[in-house]
């Protein structure tokens, strides 16, 4: 895997103090008369470091040129879903970037935002994304008053989309009145709020492992559990949106996170390997990964045979990384570790989070439903070491990843004042 790390904005902004500095933003263009004036949005976004990628609507070009958004923006205009040099463009689009604007938005992209309903790149996109959204529309003003534009609006903002609502002023045809895409300045606000809001992590340095190992039986095979490694890698790319330098340790071929460098292991000890390095110089390190307990202690050295009869395994414990991530700690690190439990769950889970000297446990019960390894959702309780705990309900892994985080930068401002790299 090679990080992406060679686009020019991938890599994890420096602390310039400006959160829009070193982000990827994706510009969103819909077709209206105030189209002309996000060529102005992408230009001030450019000059303040942000990497911006432009995505118009048939109806914009309408409006503006391609050529000319392009030229101010960090890459060619985008406008086809079906591109031939890369056929699932808007999920490579939704997940490379850290946040997303459509500015201006018509009456149509709130209704079919709102809906669901997707027919071309920019809303398929948006509905791929994980990443904070800002819709900023622009409309005639009975457009923007009719009570359907109004439960659209409503029903966004309910989503955590951030509404930049128009202001008052002529409109197309002569009128007067509220419609008016908001000003570039207030535009540029709420995308400086939306991200310095989670800037949180910016200057530490996360590490997460993800997936479940594999212990080789014989060159062909091995033992290994149902771990996807999805919610580790929810928790790095999570992390990295807040600003924070990301190493990923997986075991599975996931795609890596933009920004986010990532190292590939296999077995226990692999990973054992990487994490202890990397824990030499981080400020987190989450153990999202399903580590196996037990090896097989010689690997056959050549494919068993079922002539052979069935073999018989002998196997020996692995190295217990957390265990010695609580026994080897820097200063001030936060140390989390995961228990997917089928009983007595808080009771296990509390029990491991003292015997294993974990800062914060993360518990599910993978009996639920909805919960656990190869869904895309997972509730959890999180537990700490003075007994405290957190419930975070069913929902995606993304949400959970911000939950768990949410309880990091608490401990970190405990434990770390500021930054230490
Ligand atoms: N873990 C680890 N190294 C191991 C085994 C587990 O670092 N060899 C970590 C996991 O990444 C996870 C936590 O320890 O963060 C709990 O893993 P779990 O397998 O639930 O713990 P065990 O001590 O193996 O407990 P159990 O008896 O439930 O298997």
């Amino acid at each position: 895997m090679d990080g992406t790390s060679s686009e020019p904005n991938s890599m994890t902004p420096e602390i310039t103090g400006d959160p829009v500095a070193g982000r990827r933003i994706l510009l969103g263009v819909t077709g209206g008369i105030a189209a002309y004036k996000s060529v102005e949005l992408a230009r001030r976004l450019v000059d303040r470091g942000a990497y911006v990628i432009p995505v118009m609507t048939k109806n914009a070009e309408r409006f503006i040129g391609r050529a000319t958004l392009s030229a101010l923006s960090s890459e060619p205009v985008h406008t086809e879903i079906y591109d031939d040099s890369d056929p699932i463009v808007h999920t490579r689009l939704a997940r490379e970037c850290d946040l997303i604007v459509v500015a201006p938005a018509t009456a149509r992209l709130l209704g079919e935002y709102a809906a669901g309903i997707s027919r071309d790149l920019l809303m398929n996109t948006l509905l791929a994304s994980e990443a904070p959204v800002i819709l900023c529309p622009a409309m005639h003003h009975e457009m923007w008053g009719h009570p359907a534009t109004r439960e659209n609006v409503t029903r966004l903002r309910g989503r955590g989309v951030t509404i930049v609502a128009p202001e008052h002023g002529r409109l197309a045809g002569g009128d007067l009145g509220e419609g008016r895409l908001a000003e570039t300045e207030t535009i540029l606000a709420a995308i400086s709020e939306r991200l310095g809001h989670q800037n949180d992590l910016a200057g530490y340095h996360v590490v997460v492992s993800a997936g479940g190992t594999r212990e080789a039986i014989d060159p062909v095979r091995f033992l290994s559990n149902h771990s996807s490694g999805r919610q580790g890698y929810a928790i790095a790319r999570a992390a990295r949106a807040r600003g924070a330098r990301v190493s990923l340790v997986t075991t599975v071929d996931l795609e890596p996170p933009v920004g986010v460098e990532t190292i590939e292991v296999v077995s226990a000890e692999d990973l054992n390997r990487e994490v202890m390095a990397l824990a030499r110089v981080a400020d987190v390190v989450v153990m999202a990964a399903a580590v196996a307990d037990f090896r097989p202690e010689r690997v056959a050295p050549q494919k068993l045979k079922k002539a052979d009869g069935p073999p018989e395994f002998v196997l020996v414990p692995t190295i217990d990384t957390l265990a010695e991530l609580g026994r080897h700690r820097r200063t001030g690190q936060i140390i989390v570790g995961f228990a997917a439990e089928t009983q007595e769950v808080e009771r296990n889970a509390q029990e491991k989070l003292i015997r294993k000297g974990a800062d914060l446990m993360v518990v599910n019960d993978v009996t639920r439903e909805g919960v656990g390894f190869t869904v895309a959702t997972n509730a959890v309780t999180i537990l700490d070491r003075d007994g405290g705990r957190a419930e975070v309900p069913l929902a995606p892994k993304s949400t959970i990843a911000h939950a768990v985080l949410d309880r990091i930068t608490e401990l970190l401002g405990e434990k770390l004042p500021s930054p230490t790299e």
